[in-house]
């Protein structure tokens, strides 16, 4: 099945300013990462031990989780000190050297920057509680009178992103609001501190040599907060149009583009991707140079394995990005989804009339800790496969998820008592969380918690895991690691900036396109066979045998 093996050459730091553009961009969620130290969570010199994991897999440069000073009330995300490193993940020191170990292999650096809410450890946050109502410290955050008597009642009903309310009451009586985790208050964007002060931490981490950032919930920064504030279902009803009180306001460009001036004066320019849930109408807003750059598609998250929904999403993304002028970017898995080897293995999503899932993907599943009989694993790892080579062979950014280069399944049976993630405790039996995608990496299939750390991991692995191993992979021709190693560096060769054109096949569950430099990729959504079109075979998702393409199967041809 696979070609050659890769070579394992490093790559040279590539110069060009826009090396972002078609880059393979692969997601370190640190604390799950590589354990040294023997605590049980990831460290940044873990990090830097696998750097030559990373460069032999060939991926152009890592995005980074966030590694702040934070309680870990939401897994980092909230964050109590932007320009320092958490004591429990290294020190300062340890980023420079880990940023200087990726530049010498060929490695840029996106991190991680969260600029809707700190944490409520955050000085700032600390600094309000103590200076009490109509200080200035709480106007860097959305401090409210409550309503009903004595103010004993939130100022709005407004609900949080993970459940709940969305307001919390201190000591003095006023309110704060939170979009997230009642941790996580949102900060006041009209105020020129707050704005003066994600200027310095851009500046900070661009000192030290970072790439680029990506932008956590991008679209949520600016509120208009004009009383009377509306209720909850004023809200829910009005269009998201660039005006909605709270969601992707057309003023948060203001933000961006002040960020954007920051960033051109570096050489190279540094980058950045907005996460923006918004209309996809609306994403071409972010990924203008004028704003942040690029931003993230999201499409394929909540895609089925389906060959029309997949060729409609390359259609829509690859027509914003030529709207905005950036590249468009594929991701099949994050830290806050289920891991796509489980999604594909699991029933296809239900949808509403707008095609949109109704229910989240494998919910029930996870509710039942994984022991429903839904889950087949097998399928769900080719299909991952031939996904993850149909991404890999379009024009635009692909992002990888730790982890999926090894197939890995999401881990649904994880004691309630050892869950960490905030969704879970905020809408108890309903929603199960994003731990089960966190687990730390099998690195080894013996010795102490897979080869993560010494000492375990801070969330259980299952026994299943050592299967998944690295080394169990390394020099398997035939696992997921060596396909990743191979279509990476096959892509390196082939992949260039322009446009694809589709190539019909007589089948309706089959998607073929090709690149101008004969460069195919034809993936086989469906079960049954269908003859390989001519060309010389570069690489294959399984292995194929005789001159035909098997169900669930990708294959890169070169055109005859
Ligand atoms: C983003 C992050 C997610 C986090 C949330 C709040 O969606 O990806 O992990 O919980 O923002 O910061």
């Amino acid at each position: 099945m696979t070609t050659a093996a890769p070579s394992v050459q490093t790559r040279e730091l590539s110069a060009a300013p826009d090396w972002w553009r078609q880059a393979v961009v692969y997601q370190v969620y640190p604390r799950s990462f590589a354990d040294t130290d023997g605590d049980g969570l990831g460290d940044i010199r873990g990090i830097t031990s696998r750097v030559p994991y990373l460069a032999e897999l060939g991926v152009d440069a890592i995005w980074l989780s966030p590694f702040y000073p934070s309680d870990l009330a939401d897994g980092g995300y909230d964050v109590a000190d932007y320009r320092d490193v958490d004591p429990r993940l290294g020190t300062l020191a340890d980023m420079d050297e880990l940023i200087a170990q990726l530049h010498a292999h060929g490695i840029r650096v996106v991190v991680d920057i969260v600029p809707n809410h700190t944490s409520d450890k955050h000085a700032w946050f600390q600094e309000a509680l103590a200076a009490g109502r109509g200080s200035a410290a709480r106007g860097r955050y959305i401090f409210r009178e409550g309503t009903g008597p004595d103010g004993a009642e939130p100022p709005t009903d407004w609900v949080s992103v993970f459940g709940g309310a969305g307001w919390e009451r201190v000591e003095d009586g006023q309110w704060y609001f939170h979009n997230f985790d009642v941790s996580q208050p949102d900060l006041d964007w009209t105020n020129p501190e707050v704005r003066a002060d994600f200027v310095k931490t851009l500046r900070f981490w661009s000192d030290r040599g970072v790439d680029g950032f990506r932008i956590d919930v991008a679209h949520m920064l600016t509120k208009d907060l004009t009383e009377p504030l509306p209720s909850q279902a004023e809200l829910d009803a009005m269009p998201q149009d660039g005006n909605h009180p709270l969601i992707d306001r057309d003023d948060v460009h203001e933000v961006y583009a002040e960020w954007r001036a920051v960033f051109n004066s570096y050489d190279p320019p540094r980058t950045a991707v907005a996460e923006a849930w918004v209309h996809p109408s609306r994403v071409p807003l972010y990924a203008s140079i004028e704003s942040l750059g690029q931003a993230f598609n999201f499409d394929l998250l909540e895609a089925d394995f389906d060959a029309g929904q997949f060729r409609r999403i390359v259609a829509d993304n690859l027509e914003l990005a030529a709207q905005s002028g950036s590249s468009t970017t594929w991701v099949l898995s994050n830290h806050d989804v289920v891991r796509h080897a489980t999604r594909y293995g699991l029933p296809d999503a239900e949808r509403g009339d707008d095609g949109r899932p109704t229910r989240k993907h494998g919910n029930e599943w996870l509710l039942s800790g994984g022991r429903t009989p839904v889950l087949d694993t097998a399928r769900g790892e080719r299909r991952a496969r031939a996904a993850a080579l149909f991404v890999l062979g379009l024009p635009g950014s692909a992002y990888l998820y730790q982890g999926e280069e090894l197939g890995l399944h999401e881990v649904a049976e994880i004691p309630d008592e050892q869950r960490q993630d905030p969704t879970f405790f905020r809408s108890p039996g309903v929603d199960l969380g994003r731990d089960g995608c966190r687990v730390p990496l099998p690195w080894s299939d013996e010795g102490p918690a897979f080869g993560f750390g010494s000492a375990g991991a801070h969330l259980p692995q299952p026994e299943w895991f050592g299967a998944y191993a690295v080394d169990r992979q390394d020099g398997e021709p035939a696992s997921t690691l060596s396909l990743y190693r191979s279509a990476l560096d096959l892509r390196h060769a082939l992949q260039t900036d322009e446009q694809l054109q589709w190539v019909e096949v007589d089948r309706d569950d089959v998607v073929a396109f090709a690149r101008p430099n004969g460069w195919t990729v034809v993936t086989n959504f469906g079960t049954e066979p269908v003859a390989l079109p001519a060309g010389e075979v570069l690489l294959s998702s399984t292995e194929l045998e005789g001159d035909v393409l098997a169900g669930e199967t990708t294959v890169w041809l070169r055109r005859a």
